[in-house]
């Protein structure tokens, strides 16, 4: 067991989905992994293992925000030789373009945090997703013959859900960011810290400018929609 993940090593999956909300991770596995088992409590931080198409997978929630993600991933990555982790998350839609219900497959992630600051001594680093993976959650949205409208493009990762100074995102827009969240810069970083794979794949729930937002019948409805995405472009 890892210091906040209490599984053996071999219980996780070397591809894991990883939405913030851990019930999300336990909807996850009850609609779409076969067998699925619970792997972890600890901290009501729900983790499961099953099969989707044949294939092990498992699903961990992260919390909120980059450092409680940064926690999960740590460990997912040194203590229980994690592969691949796919974001399965939500986002809140800056750029005019980006509608609720749509989702933003991330490319790269700016941030506010100082997370990757301190690690640098103050330089900047360009947090980008696996190319492999963003490619096939590309051509897997792309294949889809209904469903949500993606995007492909930057993420803003915040500290705060609530920030001081909102008309700071407003600006990133007209640098190419599409929509604000709290965990892909931080993923992208310690995926390539460890020499492993990310992705961060966001439904729009709320558009940050309009201040339109979905209902929570059409949350689930285009989060499963994203949850297909990702598992086919993570193992299909
Ligand atoms: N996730 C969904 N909406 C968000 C918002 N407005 N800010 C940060 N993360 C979000």
């Amino acid at each position: 067991m890892s210091t906040h993940i209490g599984a053996q090593r071999g219980d996780i999956a070397p591809t894991v989905l990883l939405p913030g909300d851990p019930l999300r991770a336990k909807w996850i596995a009850e609609t779409f992994l076969e067998g699925a088992r619970c792997y972890n409590e600890v901290r009501g931080m729900l983790g499961f293992t099953g099969t989707w198409q044949g294939h092990p997978v498992s699903v961990q929630g992260s919390g909120m925000g980059q450092p409680s993600m940064a926690i999960y991933v740590n460990e997912l990555f040194r203590d229980f030789d994690v592969e691949s982790v796919v974001r399965v998350g939500s986002c809140g839609a800056l750029a005019e373009e980006v509608g609720v219900r749509d989702l933003v497959i991330a490319s790269g992630a700016c941030t506010d945090s100082s997370m990757n600051r301190i690690a640098f001594h103050g330089l900047d680093y360009a947090p980008v997703a696996d190319f492999g993976l963003l490619r096939a959650a590309v051509e897997a949205a792309e294949s889809r013959s209904e469903g949500p409208g993606f995007h492909v493009g930057l993420l803003f990762s915040s500290d705060s859900f609530y920030p001081a100074r909102p008309e700071l995102a407003g600006e990133m827009v007209k640098y190419g960011v599409l929509a604000i969240e709290m965990e892909a810069s931080a993923l992208y970083t310690l995926a390539a810290r460890h020499g492993r794979r990310a992705l961060a794949i966001c439904t729009v729930s709320d558009h940050i400018v309009t201040g339109e937002e979905t209902t929570s019948q059409e949350r689930e409805q285009t989060f499963g929609d994203m949850v297909e995405i990702a598992l086919t472009a993570a193992l299909g």
